[in-house]
């Protein structure tokens, strides 16, 4: 079985690389479970309801977020539109599951693929360096007691890379997958833990890379040299689609490769 996870789409750029690699990366690789972090779909911040179905149409089958969640509130609307056990859409959008209790929506989602292997989709957020919520690590424990699949991807949204290491090891033999994403720089450690459980640090933005993490350079630069607030613009220039693509064994959830990919113009 294999998965292609591709790491935080950033803004119009983003969108449009995405959209013009996932249909023949998805073809070429047999790809049977399709997740993308979209926490910066919207010009670079937050996801709207519209650009949430835009990647779905595309072939995404669940879509994660991260700290930018709420930067749109159209999309709180969204994701309380259906039932906890629905299969449609808002359900198949997450934020952190360790995001404080009654936050709207949800941290995990349960399906199956086409080709009926059951799997999860986990979201957590770090605290190293980002604000402080639930421990990811005691959030990841409680789900496994209830959830059957074998299969699981973990999107580990942090900006240390001790701490997402740290996931990764904590969970290695528990899940398929710990894939971080939040830096938006791909990271070359890509691996398989002893455990069976595929690991990256980071797998990097879709979307423009002449830029400082998707933001155009001048208005970065412009604040770390005047500590001025100002107004921040997505960049466009350079875009690539940085993803990993993991395989697995459906029967067991055990990861069998892991391969990072960038794909440009
Ligand atoms: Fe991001
Ligand atoms: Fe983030």
């Amino acid at each position: 079985m294999n998965i292609l996870f591709i790491g935080d789409i950033f803004g119009s750029a983003g969108r449009r690389i995405v959209r013009e690699h996932i249909g023949h990366v998805r073809e070429a690789h047999n790809v049977d479970l399709t997740i993308a972090n979209v926490e910066n779909a919207a010009g670079g911040f937050g996801v709207t309801p519209a650009i949430a179905e835009e990647i779905f149409a595309l072939g995404a089958d669940v879509l994660t977020t991260g700290n930018h969640v709420w930067d749109k509130k159209e999309l709180i609307d969204y994701l309380n539109s259906v039932p906890p056990q629905s299969a449609e859409r808002p359900r198949r959008v997450l934020r952190p599951a360790n995001f404080p209790l009654g936050s709207p929506g949800y941290g995990v989602y349960e399906g199956v693929t086409a080709s009926g292997v059951d799997y999860a989709v986990i979201q957590l957020q770090g605290r190293v360096f980002m604000t402080p919520i639930d421990d990811p690590f005691r959030t990841a424990d409680s789900f496994f007691a209830s959830i059957r699949a074998k299969v699981i991807v973990v999107d580990f949204h942090a900006e240390a890379t001790s701490e997402k290491a740290a996931m990764g090891w904590y969970l290695d033999g528990r899940v398929t997958a710990v894939l971080g994403t939040h830096t938006h720089v791909p990271t070359a450690d890509e691996r398989i833990l002893p455990g069976g459980t595929a690991y990256q640090t980071d797998v990097g933005m879709s979307g423009p890379y002449d830029s400082i993490i998707g933001v155009e350079k001048d208005l970065v630069l412009h604040k770390f040299l005047t500590a001025m607030p100002g107004k921040f613009e997505a960049a466009k220039g350079n875009p690539k689609m940085c993803a990993a693509l993991v395989a697995c064994d459906p029967a067991t959830g055990r990861a069998t490769a892991i391969q990072r990919i960038a794909l440009g113009e």
